[in-house]
């Protein structure tokens, strides 16, 4: 019998990927999600014989209760949020409420439940700028969110890994998700790699805002990766503990990204637009989660490249401006 994984968020872009990466991992998978972009991700997995869905808001009181009454989880895999910074500077009072206190509550709720394994899906933005230009930043580095969507997942962070009584029978961890790229069932392109790639694709001129300034990418797939590996740990490893999730060689800068493109796509238009400045400038080391979970990156950034264009070459969306491709 496979383990009951209970995710929120589960028809996004990271959350249909893993919904269909652990149902092929043989777990039993409920959803939880209010279809803010619609429900289109999951039809893949629809008529999965361990998969689940319910339709609900994690901001109305009664649904995580029923959650937990009509199941019993192994695991909690948290992704639902309004995400990235554009999105939560646009809904702030709708941000705190879910991305801090629903999530409190559903932490509150998985503990109340005995639910063993508690897994939070982080962001490497909480580090913001990098004190030193040519080091690199890791899980023992000062956070300094520079959003307020940082700040709130620094804040959950907090509540998990500090605030809480810890309790040996429970095992919440923090995956700090470098920024993500490649093919999900429910499409974004208001993600750096994803975006460029097709615009250049679909042969637009891009303007490239702080070309030099440095951020991690990892591949949509690699998430599901890396919780599979985190729900499988032994939880000495990983209980009230934090890892960054990414490999250390994929930190580019914007510049180095468009080179990769352009060696697919040779005549791209780009007008580069410096910055001397700019608060999300940050290298990150992922070697914690290699030496202790022994994690690898099964892809990179020219793959995610790659998937993209052909997608766009190949007109499998119709139309890919449209506002459903976007999170703000
Ligand atoms: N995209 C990245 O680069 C990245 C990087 C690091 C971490 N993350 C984290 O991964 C998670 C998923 O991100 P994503 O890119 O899939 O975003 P997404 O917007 O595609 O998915 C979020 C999902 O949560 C659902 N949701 C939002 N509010 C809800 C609520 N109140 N009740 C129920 N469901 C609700 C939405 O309908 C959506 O399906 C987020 O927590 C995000 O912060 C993303």
């Amino acid at each position: 019998m496979g383990r009951n994984i209970l995710i929120t968020g589960g028809a996004g872009y990271v959350g249909s990927v893993v919904t269909g990466a652990l149902l092929s991992r043989g777990y039993n998978i409920v959803v939880v999600d209010n279809l803010s972009f619609g429900g289109e991700g999951l039809l893949g997995v629809w008529h999965h014989p361990n998969f689940k869905f319910v339709k609900g808001d994690l901001t109305d009181k009664t649904t995580i209760p029923s959650l937990f009454n009509d199941n019993q989880f192994d695991g909690v895999v948290h992704l639902a949020a309004i995400v990235g910074d554009p999105a939560c500077a646009k809904q702030p009072d709708l941000a705190r409420k879910i991305n801090l206190e629903a999530s409190t509550h559903l932490l509150e709720e998985a503990i109340k439940r005995k639910t063993p394994r508690f897994i939070f899906a982080s962001t490497c933005s909480n580090y913001g700028k990098m004190a030193d230009p040519n080091g690199y930043v890791d899980e023992n580095s000062p956070l300094a969110p520079v959003s307020l969507y940082a700040e709130l997942k620094v804040k959950f962070e907090s509540v998990f890994l500090k605030e809480i009584k810890k309790d040996e029978q429970f095992s919440p961890t923090a995956l700090r998700f470098a920024t993500v790229y490649g093919l999900s069932p429910r499409m974004r392109f208001d993600l750096t790699v994803n975006e460029f790639t097709k615009e250049f694709a679909l042969g637009r001129k891009l303007e490239v805002f702080g070309e030099k300034f440095w951020r991690p990418y990892c591949h949509v797939y690699d998430f599901g990766r890396a919780i599979d590996l985190v729900l499988n740990a032994d939880a000495k490893k990983v209980a009230y503990n934090v890892f960054n999730v990414g490999d250390t060689s994929e930190n580019y800068q914007k510049q180095m990204i468009v080179d990769e493109i352009k060696k697919l796509i040779p005549i791209l238009q780009v007008h580069y637009v410096s910055r001397n400045d700019d608060p999300r400038d940050y290298r990150v080391s992922f070697e914690k989660i290699k030496k202790e979970l022994g994690f690898q990156i099964s892809r990179r950034l020219p793959d995610g490249i790659r998937e993209v264009k052909n997608l766009i070459d190949q007109k499998i969306l119709l139309n890919p401006d449209d506002a459903k491709y976007k999170n703000s």
